[in-house]
């Protein structure tokens, strides 16, 4: 991707262009068990990572070593991610996952503080802080995941919002930030490109004022092939995470052979 990049210096408007790589997270969420992954894999063109995207697909746990070992075989480059892992090293925590067993099965990534498990598991900023350094501690990349409800937006309050999670639940420069206002997931509702760029903006301002500078950022929430070249484009956009369109050949092979272009 050529992403063109306007500032102004000493009065001038100037446009630059410049490619960077861009993270494509997909989100299975509980979808895609073992068989349907495989299934749903053999529907994909693969081979779409190049040097301006990276894809990274998360699968539910049960998926992970099948999805993982499918996609050596098919020597693509996708990466591997887990959507969630505790913030403990082992032990007695009936029915949790630990960063070291993820490592393990060739994970590189791991979603973290995604809003549904805010809501649905109660997760904390400061239990999302814990399994970021957890996860770090076992070579895998957190991707940390903030984002303002309907009702914070209303109010304009998602900047107070977006800062208290950041400052609580980033733990290191080595993170990827993904911005998921809660309104846009799964909804269809999508934020104007400009509004992204802003927040993103704001984040990425924020996590300086903690000396991480730097970080990835990513946006989620409602991409889909229509709308994902023009959010790529957003020169503060490092990446999308998708998920209900990267669960359906239908859904995403023109998501891919859009980014394969
Ligand atoms: P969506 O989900 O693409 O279905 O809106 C995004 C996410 O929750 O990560």
């Amino acid at each position: 991707l050529l992403i063109n990049y306007k500032f102004v210096f000493n009065g001038y408007h100037i446009i630059r262009q410049y490619s960077m790589t861009k993270l494509i997270i997909c989100n299975w969420k509980m979808n895609l068990g073992s068989q349907n992954s495989i299934e749903f894999l053999n529907q994909i063109e693969m081979a779409a990572s190049n040097k301006d995207n990276k894809f990274i697909v998360c699968p539910p746990y049960t998926s992970l070593e099948l999805v993982g070992n499918n996609i050596k075989e098919k020597q693509s480059d996708w990466a591997l991610g887990a959507q969630n892992c505790s913030d403990q090293e082992d032990g007695a925590r009936t029915g949790d996952i630990s960063a070291s067993m993820l490592e393990t099965l060739g994970c590189q990534y791991v979603i973290l503080g995604h809003s549904e498990r805010r809501q649905y598991h109660l997760e904390d900023s400061k239990t999302v802080k814990m399994k970021a350094l957890k996860a770090l501690q076992h070579q895998l990349i957190p991707i940390v995941c903030v984002g303002e409800t309907e009702e914070a937006y209303n109010q304009g309050k998602t900047q107070e919002v977006l800062k208290k999670q950041l400052e609580e639940s980033v733990p290191s420069k080595q993170c990827v930030v993904a911005y998921e206002p809660v309104w846009a997931i799964g909804t269809g509702k999508v934020p104007q490109v400009e509004e992204i760029e802003e927040t993103h903006h704001f984040i990425q301002s924020v996590l300086q004022e903690f000396g991480f500078s730097n970080v990835s950022i990513v946006y989620g929430g409602s991409v889909k092939a229509n709308n994902i070249t023009e959010i790529l484009g957003q020169p503060s956009v490092s990446g999308v995470l998708i998920g209900g369109a990267s669960i359906k050949p239908e859904s995403m092979n023109p998501i891919v052979s859009k980014l394969s272009i």
